[in-house]
């Protein structure tokens, strides 16, 4: 692959495998499970990694490794592995870098399922985690233990899209020569880039806004060479591998990643702008807002404001019901970053089953709404919201 560094747009596009005999233009689908060796000596060198080339799927394939390519320069990372799930990702970056006795520091605010693995799955390995509040950075490093080996955080979180200090989380790893690991799923490699801030390592659900239709899920995780190569051999052995199917979506989708996003953000900002001056809503949270608590930090670490977008309705679960019933065209559907707006009510559905004292924890309020701002024309996006607004 010839890695030359040239403009984001430019290598999203033209970032490729070798070209086969057919000489296609666009890169084809390798589904195969296994590649061929010219002879014994061939395979031996292969298996003794005296080669770099590709074996079985599970540890590489063209199209995973075009994907993950694309995504090492988006990033400006060294290295990365590519993964049939985002979750698989994170918890694949755990398993491979922590031994029984070590300990997390993570934001509170994190995906659900990633926060069920430092709660439910961790501990059966003996590895704890402790937690700080999004709006209580300063106390992370009364947090940190001896045995502290990863600082993990989610910027914009989900789903309350909280902004932390990414600069600061970096300064901190450093001092205290801990792994930061941020999930950059919320920003893409487009509107933020953690290693520039000092991740050593960055992971994205790419099921979200670089697939960006709602078709395949898949994960990525990329960054300093070392980790990756632990991470590589932890997963080679016990087979997280994104299939090559999905690769070729995935890649072929980061091809317009830049004009997907922008149309996306802008989108987003027109609806929570519409949303901040709505009398039924009491507040409404994105990045590029300036009413949002982190807008100055938003501003520093991201090109633009994402496309999610939280508010609270007033009147609690049942006015959230309520707007959710009276949605027309935006659906009602746990995924998010597709081109179709997502409306989603946590306190009654995702996150029903916490107490409303645990759901406070993390900022997810009883009135909190998240929308997924799709690509739809904005005007029936805002029409859509409007008139289930007005059925409160
Ligand atoms: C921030 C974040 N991280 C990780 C994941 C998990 O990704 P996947 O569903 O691809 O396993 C999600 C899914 O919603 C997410 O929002």
């Amino acid at each position: 692959m010839d890695n030359k560094k040239q403009s984001f747009e430019t290598e999203a596009i033209r970032t490729q495998v070798d070209r086969t005999q057919f000489l296609e233009h666009s890169n084809p689908l390798y589904l195969t499970s296994s590649f061929i060796f010219e002879d014994a000596e061939d395979m031996r060198a292969s298996f003794a990694e005296e080669k770099q080339r590709n074996i079985y799927s599970r540890f590489t394939n063209p199209n995973t490794s075009e994907f993950v390519s694309k995504i090492c320069n988006m990033e400006g990372a060294e290295d990365g592995y590519a993964f049939a799930t985002g979750m698989s990702a994170v918890f694949s970056t755990f398993a491979a870098l922590l031994n029984s006795g070590d300990h997390i520091v993570s934001a509170r605010s994190v995906f659900g399922s990633t926060h069920t693995l430092f709660t439910k799955f961790l501990p059966k390995w003996n590895i704890s985690t402790s937690y700080f509040k999004v709006n209580e950075i300063e106390k992370i490093e009364s947090l940190i233990q001896p045995n502290t080996k990863i600082l993990y955080a989610e910027s914009p979180t989900n789903p309350g899209v909280d902004i932390l200090d990414l600069e600061l989380l970096g300064k901190i790893a450093k001092k205290h020569k801990l792994i930061l690991v941020i999930d950059n799923c919320f920003a893409t490699p487009y509107l933020q880039n953690p290693i520039r801030f000092g991740a050593d390592l960055v992971i994205h659900s790419a099921t979200k806004l670089i697939d960006g239709q709602g078709r395949v899920l898949g994960g990525v995780v990329v960054g300093n060479k070392e980790l990756i190569r632990e991470i590589y051999l932890f997963s080679r052995n016990t087979g997280p591998a994104l299939s090559p199917f999905n690769a070729w979506i995935l890649s072929k989708s980061l091809e317009t990643l830049v004009v997907r996003v922008e149309r996306h953000c802008e989108n987003a900002h027109k609806v929570a702008e519409f949303l901040e001056e709505h009398e039924k809503v009491n507040w409404v949270k994105y990045p590029f807002l300036r009413s949002h608590p982190q807008f100055e930090v938003a501003k520093r670490q991201m090109k633009l404001g994402g496309n999610i977008v939280a508010f609270e309705i007033k009147g609690g679960v049942k006015a959230g019901k309520k707007f959710l019933n009276a949605i027309k065209l935006c659906s009602l559907s746990a995924n998010l970053g597709d081109t179709r707006t997502i409306v989603t009510h946590p306190a009654s559905t995702t996150h029903s089953k916490l107490s409303e004292i645990d759901r406070l924890e993390v900022n997810i309020t009883d009135g909190l709404v998240r929308i997924s701002v799709g690509l739809e024309n904005v005007e029936d996006i805002i029409s859509d919201l409007k008139q289930a607004l007005g059925s409160n």
